[in-house]
């Protein structure tokens, strides 16, 4: 099979840095044809730079970068420096990108591949908020059915909030964006808290890392070391969570997961609950399934992949 078209949408944050190395570590499965930047984690200004640093990390500064939205749809900008630093990308010492941001939008930039490429043939992947993804579909409804698929890294059911008690952070930040997406009919996978919270880089898991003993692997496991404070104080666990590498790795092995295909809906209304993942994991309405829920993954399994992958950079 030729590898997968994909854009990832991204907001990097160290679990994004890591999804992103993945992909480009993978050229048999995934032809990364851009990245494309968000506010999320961190405010734009820091994601694109973000995007590049990672790029030059790989050593694959011929991976477009484009700078996207700058704010949700509608509403103030929420950032999570609490968890990922003041950079987004706290931890290891990199060096600023030299290779340069694109002119073109990143919205605009999506818009014009789904266009160029063949219908059916470029997969989103979308680690942050919705916004640029949402804004393309808006600008441009013709688009929509000419995505092969979505497969993004957002919600929670059963492991509820981590933003808020109902909310995960990349719904939360702009649920509209998630609504429209979650409405589109695109063929769309999710990986929620309750598979990424079992994706957890243990001691053992990070020094495989370390032991690599390459620029990737060190960076990575000094990235977890920064962020993983965070989720042992809040939840007690033994390492931090890879969320966004799930999506990246569910395109190289989607043997590695498991799920259903439920109904999944946003609650964008609610000051109580807004950006809540309404997911029917126990089919108890009548409303079409609209996405596959992912609750569960073979995490060493995962690991394996991603240290084989990262070696190679
Ligand atoms: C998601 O939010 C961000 O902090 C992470 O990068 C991930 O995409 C987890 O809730
Ligand atoms: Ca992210």
């Amino acid at each position: 099979m030729p590898p997968r078209k994909i854009i990832i949408d991204t907001d990097p944050g160290q679990d994004d840095a890591v999804a992103i190395l993945l992909a480009l570590a993978s050229p048999e499965d995934m032809d990364v044809l851009g990245i494309t930047a968000v506010a999320g984690n961190v405010p734009l200004e820091l994601t694109q730079k973000n995007a590049r640093i990672v790029c030059e990390l790989a050593g694959k500064t011929d991976v477009p970068v484009f700078a996207g939205c700058d704010r949700p749809m509608g509403r103030q900008l929420v950032t999570a420096e609490h968890v990922h630093g003041k950079t987004g990308l706290d931890g290891p010492s990199l060096p600023d990108p030299t290779m340069r941001l694109q002119d073109q939008h990143a919205v605009d930039f999506i818009i014009e591949t789904l266009r160029r490429e063949d219908a059916g043939t470029v997969t989103l992947c979308v680690l942050g908020p919705l916004t640029n993804i949402a804004t393309a579909f808006q600008k441009a409804p013709d688009v929509i059915e000419r995505v092969q698929q979505i497969v993004l890294m957002g919600g929670a059911y059963f492991e509820v909030g981590n933003i808020t008690p109902t909310a995960e952070f990349n719904i939360y930040v702009d649920p509209e964006a998630a609504e429209i997406t979650f409405k589109s009919g695109i063929d769309i996978v999710i990986m929620p808290l309750d598979v990424t919270h079992k994706a957890l880089v243990t001691q053992p898991r990070n020094d495989a890392f370390r032991d690599l003993g390459t620029p990737s692997g060190i960076a990575v496991a000094q990235m977890t070391d920064f962020f993983e404070r965070f989720d042992k104080e809040k939840y007690g666990s033994s390492g931090a969570p890879l969320h966004d590498p799930c999506v990246t790795a569910y395109l190289i092995a989607p043997e590695l997961f498991s799920g259903r295909h439920i109904n999944v809906e946003i609650e964008t209304q609610s000051d109580l609950t807004r950006g809540m993942t309404v997911a029917d994991w126990w089919g108890v309405t009548d409303r079409p399934a609209n996405a596959t829920f992912i609750g569960d993954l073979d995490a060493d399994g995962f690991f394996a992949l991603l240290v084989e992958r990262i070696g190679r950079l």
